[in-house]
């Protein structure tokens, strides 16, 4: 059995320490979730999966980690504050409220009730009072999108790093939606974690570039196990597109709920460096934007031979984080028959995406020998650098293993009497295939380290 259903993942989420609903012991806060012990864990290595990728693999890309809280001026120029919003309609019988475009025909699917009012836009930005003095001009917005502090830091990363066409900034951060009906777990939520590369090139290259990212994350998607053909492609219409959008291909994943995007892959053109720049007059802008003058930077690169400025295009694949995490435990899931008749319970992560590496299994808790042993061979693993190695001594290998099936640990290490009495071996249990073979201590690093790039 490998299908999972929502509820077979918000359970071991919350069983195992991955997820838990955010303020529990006060009834929860609707569309909010934190991340636990493992959870984070995970979290953190898809995104430095990410990052790693994004960054470290390549050279015309830069990070950048900007702040949150985000003067109203960058949300007005970025035309968040006029259209990013979305249908609302309220049951005048039962008082609750809709998305619009997410009810079946028209009906109110809290009381069945058909008197709806016609849908009204409500804007999804979050304000926030910054400072002490209540006046009503000092507020802040919390980003709806970490892309806006991409284009307002321009000019800073452009002058201290001096790229040339084509080059990205990534950026992976908290941003805020005020969603009208969070849903679905961890895939529809007001506060979640974006991953997000601006890639800036020449007007013209920028078609290519579109398809170019389109493949590029196609394969970074299965290289974190959740496999093309469970995802679909979808061409956004034109009637459908952000408004600074030419071109969005959506990647959909098959989530438990239904197909869904995971992540997007938009052209954005020259519209947000257009809108955030000063004399936008003095270029030949290819979106349409609103005159600025609040901004005092020049958002653009001079072509050196040239000598002329221009505005670049800028291709955005978008993704969410925890909807990765969400697609990814979805991938990793599975329920095995064993042969003596039981099941087993498996989180089949790649191993870089592991809460936990390796764990290291003493086979009797309070012998001194063997506590010994494993314990140093712990902080020699550690050395590696590869992530979380458990020590965990709870004297019950059988129950120990099945314990790490369920988070997804690829090895266990068995340390016993043949270790410290015979031969300085120890036992290498997989997950995926329950084998386990005698490893010598003195190989073992080794064998961690290339287990670990398999
Ligand atoms: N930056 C694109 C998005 O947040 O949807």
């Amino acid at each position: 059995m490998t299908a999972s259903s929502m509820d077979d993942l918000v359970s071991l989420a919350k069983r195992r320490g991955f997820i838990f609903q955010s303020s529990d012991i006060y009834g929860g806060l609707q569309g909010v979730y934190d991340y636990g012990p493992l959870g984070v864990e995970l979290k953190n290595n898809l995104k430095a999966a990410w990052w790693r990728a994004m960054v470290y693999d390549r050279d015309d890309i830069e990070g950048l980690d900007a702040a949150i809280l985000t003067n109203p001026m960058t949300l007005r120029h970025s035309g968040h504050e006029a259209t990013f919003t979305d249908p609302l309609v309220d049951c005048r019988a039962c008082k609750s409220r809709w998305r619009a475009d997410h009810l079946e025909g028209n009906t109110c699917p809290g009381c069945g009730s058909n008197d709806l009012t016609e849908p009204r836009p409500f804007n999804l930005m979050f304000k926030t009072q910054v400072g002490p003095v209540q006046d009503g001009g000092s507020f802040a917005y919390l980003r709806p999108e970490t892309a806006q502090a991409i284009f307002t830091n321009f000019k800073n990363v452009v002058d201290s790093t001096s790229p040339k066409l084509p080059f990205g900034i990534a950026q992976i951060g908290k941003a805020f939606r005020n969603e009208i009906t969070p849903r679905n777990f961890i895939f529809r939520v007001r506060e979640f974690e974006q991953m997000e590369l601006e890639f800036f090139v020449k007007a013209g290259e920028d078609e290519a570039w579109h398809r170019t990212w389109v493949d590029l994350r196609l394969d970074w998607w299965e290289q974190q196990g959740v496999p093309k053909d469970q995802l679909e492609l979808y061409h956004v219409p034109a009637d459908e597109l952000a408004h600074y959008s030419k071109a969005t291909v959506d990647v959909m994943y098959r989530f438990p709920h239904g197909l869904e995007e995971l992540e997007g892959i938009a052209n954005r053109t020259d519209f947000d460096l257009g809108s955030h720049t000063k004399n936008q007059d003095d270029f030949e802008l290819q979106a349409k934007v609103e005159p600025n003058s609040d901004s005092n930077a020049k958002l653009a690169m001079q072509d050196l031979e040239a000598k002329a400025w221009h505005v670049p295009f800028v291709i955005e694949p978008s993704a969410g984080v925890d909807r990765g995490v969400l697609a990814v435990m979805n991938e990793a899931y599975r329920v095995e028959e064993l042969e003596n008749g039981n099941t087993r319970t498996v989180m089949s992560f790649k191993p870089h995406l592991a809460p936990i590496k390796v764990a290291i299994l003493p086979l009797k808790r309070n012998h001194e020998g063997i506590v010994t042993k494993a314990k140093e061979i712990k902080k020699n693993l550690m050395r590696l650098g590869v992530g979380r190695i458990f020590y965990e001594d709870t004297g019950n290998i059988g129950k120990g293993y099945r314990r790490h099936d369920e988070v997804g640990t690829p090895l266990c290490v068995t340390v016993d009497f043949q270790t410290i009495e015979e031969d300085d071996t120890v036992t290498v249990r997989h997950r995926d295939s329950m084998a386990q073979q005698r490893v010598a201590v003195s190989e073992l690093p080794a064998f961690v380290e290339e287990f670990m790039r398999s």
